[in-house]
């Protein structure tokens, strides 16, 4: 026992490197996008390195003391003028030049920051960079600091910023597009063209911006291309259990896991009696937080709070109006939720929800089943997938008829094959050698101990794509082939000639010989 304990202690000092300066950029002003990484930042803190976190969303945990965060959260101001995030980004296919030029406001908003303008002065020192993944042009920030980075997904990875992502559209359909693996031929004609857009999409609008971007505010030089495929490590909030096994390269790290509730204890009084006294069962409804419930259409509203009146259980609904007109009974409503600690209730039915990343994952560490509808963005991908596990049914939008809400909402309540499959796959995805969390910081560490990973790096990342999806083999035997074809019929035509030829010059001595 004493010899284990010493061999932990020796371990964990051993493995620990001394305290390092990190540097992280998290910039995205969506609650979604940073909480999954709350837990890796303050515990890289906690063991001792001084980690400066550029984020919309700061922790205030005065604890922390080897934190400096730097907030951002007037980033937050940008959609308010405008609409939501639901409806920015409405069309999946236009998505790629969406993001592109939101991401480059939100980096407007935040740039002029002293704050931000004293990092890009450069007289700090840095020991790592790490990115959040739409903000490849801030990888500029390595080169500043001559010191290794580490870019990191809050959900799935694109495939398009990053050459060293096996990537093939035959396999792996984009998140944006509303079916998954194992792709039919219609959806890989839709996956490859998805494919060629998006390319179109990031080499002609967003790339050229961000190169922009690096020279006007660094007055430096560097292909966003090049800062990419120079990244030592990318961590990835995905699971394979949960999303999908896919073939990635070692420097590629899968980190999703089990996050534990942020509010352990709090639920407000009032909420918590509510639930409690719900004994029948109560069913959770949220949109999540970039699809506001008021904000959707009227008649949207409508059609759920008539299925919801005749389903006789008692409803959560997350709604961030001041007044709901045609509220049912058996609905209460909260602006704002906890919604792990709801979904971890003991009297808690079903989830009704849009289908986000997190909220999918908060499900199946709760196993709650759910009944997904789909708003935008990966959502609809989202949906098919649980739909596809057997944990979730999916209902359409904008043709939804209150039969068709009631309906699926009853079938999961009454099926319990979406109860039993959704606590299989809580198994399955907790039963691993370490956690996600876990391994973004052995990793993390790994990174400031070598100076990097460049010897994991991929050899898909400095392989042209042509050659990856084997144009120039194609081509090639295709010359083969159409050059062997025509010599054959060339000779053979010759050949034929001849036979003719002779046929006649001997038929025509015959005649003469007449
Ligand atoms: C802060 O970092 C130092 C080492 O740099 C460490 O000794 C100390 O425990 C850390 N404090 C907190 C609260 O994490
Ligand atoms: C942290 O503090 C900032 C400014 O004091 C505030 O805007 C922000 O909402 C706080 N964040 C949280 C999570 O409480
Ligand atoms: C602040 O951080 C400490 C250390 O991780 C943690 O124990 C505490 O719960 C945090 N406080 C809040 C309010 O999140
Ligand atoms: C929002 O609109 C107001 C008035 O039109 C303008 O002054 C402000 O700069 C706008 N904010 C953003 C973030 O665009
Ligand atoms: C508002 O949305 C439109 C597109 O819907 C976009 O062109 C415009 O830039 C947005 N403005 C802001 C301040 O986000
Ligand atoms: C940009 O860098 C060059 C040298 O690399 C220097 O001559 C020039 O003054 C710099 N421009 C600004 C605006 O700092
Ligand atoms: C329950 O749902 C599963 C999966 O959708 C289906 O295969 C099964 O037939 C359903 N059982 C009943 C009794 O409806």
């Amino acid at each position: 026992m004493c010899a284990l304990l010493a061999l932990t202690l020796f371990l964990t000092f051993t493995l620990m490197c001394t305290a390092s300066n990190i540097l992280v950029l998290s910039p995205t002003p969506s609650y979604s996008h940073q909480v999954p990484f709350f837990e890796l930042w303050a515990e890289l803190s906690l063991r001792g390195h001084k980690v400066t976190l550029i984020t919309p969303d700061p922790l205030n945990n005065s604890s922390l003391t080897n934190m400096t965060e730097i907030n951002m959260r007037h980033s937050y101001g940008l959609l308010k003028n405008n609409t939501t995030l639901a409806q920015l980004f409405a069309n999946g296919w236009n998505f790629y030049d969406v993001v592109a030029k939101y991401i480059s406001q939100i980096l407007a908003t935040q740039v002029p920051h002293p704050k931000f303008q004293k990092l890009i002065a450069g007289k700090d020192k840095f020991d790592l960079v790490m990115v959040s993944y739409h903000y490849p042009q801030l990888l500029v920030f390595g080169k500043l600091y001559n010191c290794p980075t580490i870019l990191f997904s809050p959900y799935y990875l694109y495939t398009y910023y990053y050459r060293g992502v096996p990537s093939h559209p035959a396999i792996w359909a984009d998140v944006m597009l509303p079916f998954h693996t194992p792709l039919d031929f219609h959806e890989r004609l839709i996956s490859a063209v998805f494919n060629l857009l998006a390319w179109k999409s990031i080499l002609t609008k967003d790339i050229p911006e961000k190169e922009k971007f690096i020279i006007r505010h660094f007055n430096m030089s560097f292909s966003v291309d090049e800062l990419v495929r120079d990244v030592d490590l990318i961590f990835v909030r995905t699971d394979p259990i949960i999303h999908g096994v896919r073939a990635f390269g070692p420097n590629i790290i899968e980190i999703g896991y089990e996050r534990k509730p942020k509010y352990p204890k709090l639920l407000k009084v009032g909420l918590k009696e509510f639930l409690d006294n719900a004994k029948d069962g109560f069913i959770y409804f949220s949109l999540g937080s970039n699809v506001k419930s008021k904000d959707i259409s009227r008649n949207l509203l409508k059609t759920i709070m008539e299925a919801i009146k005749e389903i006789p259980y008692t409803f959560l609904y997350k709604y961030e109006g001041d007044y709901l007109d045609e509220k049912p009974d058996n609905i209460r409503l909260v602006k704002w939720a906890p919604q792990y600690q709801i979904l971890r209730h003991p009297n808690i039915k079903l989830f009704v929800t849009q289908g986000g990343f997190q909220s999918m994952e908060e499900a199946i560490y709760s196993a709650v089943p759910m009944v997904v509808i789909p708003f935008f963005s990966d959502q609809e991908h989202n949906g098919k997938l649980m739909e596809s596990k057997g944990i979730a049914k999916v209902v359409n939008r904008k043709s939804l008829k209150k039969e068709e809400l009631k309906g699926a909402i009853k079938e999961v309540l009454s099926n319990s094959s979406y109860r039993e499959a959704i606590k299989r796959l809580r198994v399955l995805a907790r039963d691993v050698p370490m956690t996600g969390l876990e391994k973004a910081i052995w990793w993390t560490e790994y990174v400031i101990r070598h100076k990097g990973a460049k010897h994991l790096r991929n050899p898909v990342a400095d392989l042209p794509l042509y050659q990856y999806y084997l144009l120039d083999v194609i081509g090639f035997l295709l010359i083969v082939v159409v050059v062997s074809v025509a010599i054959a019929y060339f000779i053979t035509k010759k050949l034929v000639m001849m036979v003719v030829m002779r046929l006649r010059v001997q038929r025509g001595s015959k005649i003469k010989s007449l």
